[in-house]
């Protein structure tokens, strides 16, 4: 990152936040968004490797940082396999900086979940690259961000992360290292699956039976420093680092819209285990609705993510018109 520095070397705060505001840059195709957006995955470059803020140096202070939030912070291991069940392979009992320190001895993953509540920059950063997306969107139309985070994963290297999907738009950005994303579109999970998950009405991964997955829809990118990739909501994936550990950048959302979808999914979830067969969502848009509003009243959804308010409030507010 050009940051720049005063002539007694110190950063400067201000030129510090205007440098990430102005320097940080997703570069996608407009083409590409338009036809894929959320329904297929799509690869694209950026510069966030060149920024100060994701030096070793750096994320080793992060890190130390999240030491007193046990709930901002998980460390696991490599998964045998990418079939592996989610919370079956073996995690915690280290702390974030401790993991960074010694990612060459023990093999692991490790994940800071919101950064931006623990360093402005990284807020900073989380806001520039989403106006890029909504700018790249033509502006969020009806739809209100319920939801906005970023996170960092720091890994060791020939590490596997099990097959999963998350309920959430993503895009992810490779800072260091290599990464090998195998990705499929959202249209490849079962119903059956993404109503279990619904029905939990919580923040969290939902499970994947990769023998389930169609081999003709996947998607591999093999991720370096510049290089990210659009995950569409509910798309399955699993990933494996290189040779070397391995540094991400992810950034996720998700709107009214798609809380009402999982609501949808969640009362036709109900449906099933009284033996009846739902109409699959998408196929009456006012009986999804219904279904999501009969969802909302009988349990609204819990989501233990917090909620960005600023961005809410700046981005969700403007009403924006889509093209
Ligand atoms: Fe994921």
């Amino acid at each position: 990152m050009m940051v720049q520095r005063s002539f007694a070397g110190k950063l400067d705060p201000d030129d510090v936040v205007r440098s990430v505001k102005t320097s940080a840059r997703l570069n996608i195709d407009s083409e590409i968004f338009r036809q894929s957006f959320d329904h297929e995955p799509f690869g694209f470059t950026h510069n966030l490797s060149s920024l100060d803020l994701f030096s070793y140096d750096s994320l080793l202070g992060l890190a130390e940082s999240f030491h007193g939030s046990p709930r901002d912070y998980f460390i696991a291991g490599s998964a045998l396999s990418p079939g592996t069940q989610f919370y079956s392979v073996p995690n915690g009992g280290m702390r974030p900086r401790e993991a960074l320190e010694n990612l060459d001895r023990v093999r692991c993953r490790v994940l800071l979940k919101r950064p931006e509540d623990h360093n402005a920059r990284f807020r900073d950063l989380l806001e520039t690259l989403f106006q890029q997306v909504v700018d790249l969107w033509g502006g969020l139309g009806n739809e209100r961000v319920e939801r906005l985070e970023s996170a960092i994963l720091i890994s060791s290297c020939s590490t596997t992360t099990p097959v999963h999907f998350d309920p959430e738009i993503g895009f992810f950005s490779q800072i260091e290292g290599e990464k090998f994303y195998h990705v499929y579109p959202p249209a490849c999970s079962s119903e059956a699956e993404l109503e279990r998950f619904y029905i939990r009405g919580r923040v969290d991964i939902g499970s994947v039976d990769i023998k389930g997955l169609d081999p003709a829809r996947e998607h591999v990118f093999t991720l370096g420093p510049g290089r990210g990739l659009h995950q569409p909501q509910n798309a399955p994936h699993w990933v494996q680092t290189g040779r070397s550990r391995s540094v991400s950048y992810t950034f996720v959302f998700q709107t009214d819209a798609s809380y009402t979808r999982g609501r949808t999914r969640a009362f036709n979830y109900c449906l099933r285990r009284f033996g009846l067969s739902p109409s699959r969502l998408g196929e009456h848009a006012g009986l999804d609705a219904a279904k999501a509003s009969a969802m909302r009243a009988a349990a609204p959804i819990q989501f233990t993510g917090r909620v960005y308010n600023k961005a809410r409030r700046v981005l969700a507010g403007r009403r924006l018109s889509r093209s």
